[in-house]
């Protein structure tokens, strides 16, 4: 068993399956996941739990109650827990969504969540999505990916899961709307790194997705390359 650890770095935009896709490769390369969104979502539950409307929400409050979030490896990724509590409907909820994007302009709140991935990967190799991950949190990342789709195929995938069935053209067009405006939001966090392998997912299937960033990551293995080098933000 070799003692090198790998870090697969996923960036790209909302909706466009990062995190379902990291948690499948992960799984396929027995390493864990790391969804670095869910840091943000985990620090927005609880700003909304405790603090007032969002407009007043200020960046040490946050980074407070963001210290009440903790990173705990399971068997094939690593959860938040708020307060000790598992919260997967409330981080994945509307509230949060829509919330978030301010939350993950805060730059302490970046320091914070990008230490917390960082400390994951330690002893651990890792699949890590997110939007800046293989240009701020891992910047020697050994194979950076970065996922796009056309918004109106993002908005179709992301209405087929939610409801369970065909969504009409009228709600994939209300969604597409949806979707733009919060790339926009997070559009200067979002960066594809000069080194990663851009991957278009519009005409592909999850498996293929799936297949050949595990092909590449077994690539990357076979050939050898350096350990990650955690960089401190810039
Ligand atoms: O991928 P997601 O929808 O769970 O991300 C939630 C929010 O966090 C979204 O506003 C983008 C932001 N984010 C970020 O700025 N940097 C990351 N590495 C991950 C997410």
């Amino acid at each position: 068993m070799s003692e090198r650890r790998m870090v697969v770095a996923i960036d790209g935009p909302a909706a466009s399956g990062k995190s379902s896709t990291a948690q499948w490769v992960a799984d396929r390369l027995r390493f864990l996941h790391v969804d670095s969104g869910a840091l943000y979502r985990a620090a927005t539950a609880l700003a909304l739990r405790e603090l007032g409307a969002a407009d007043t929400w200020d960046e040490i409050r946050v980074l407070e109650l963001a210290s009440d979030v903790t990173l705990v490896p399971g068997t094939t990724s690593f959860e938040p827990r708020l307060r000790g509590a598992s919260a997967e409907d409330e981080i994945r909820g509307a509230d949060v969504t829509k919330c978030v994007s301010r939350v993950a302009q805060m730059p302490a709140v970046r320091r914070w969540v990008n230490e917390q991935v960082r400390r994951a990967a330690v002893g651990h190799s890792v699949v890590v999505d997110g939007r800046d991950i293989g240009t701020v949190v891992f910047p020697d990342a050994d194979l950076k990916i970065f996922l796009v789709a056309d918004p109106w195929e993002r908005a179709r995938r992301r209405l087929t899961q939610r409801l369970g069935r065909r969504p009409a053209d009228t709600e994939i067009a209300e969604e597409t709307e949806r979707l733009v405006q919060r790339d926009a939001k997070d559009a200067t966090q979002t960066v594809q790194a000069r080194d990663a392998v851009l991957l278009d997912t519009t005409y592909l299937t999850q498996a293929e997705q799936v297949e050949r960033i595990v092909a590449l990551a077994r690539a990357v293995e076979r050939g050898g390359s350096r350990g990650p080098s955690p960089a401190g933000d810039a």
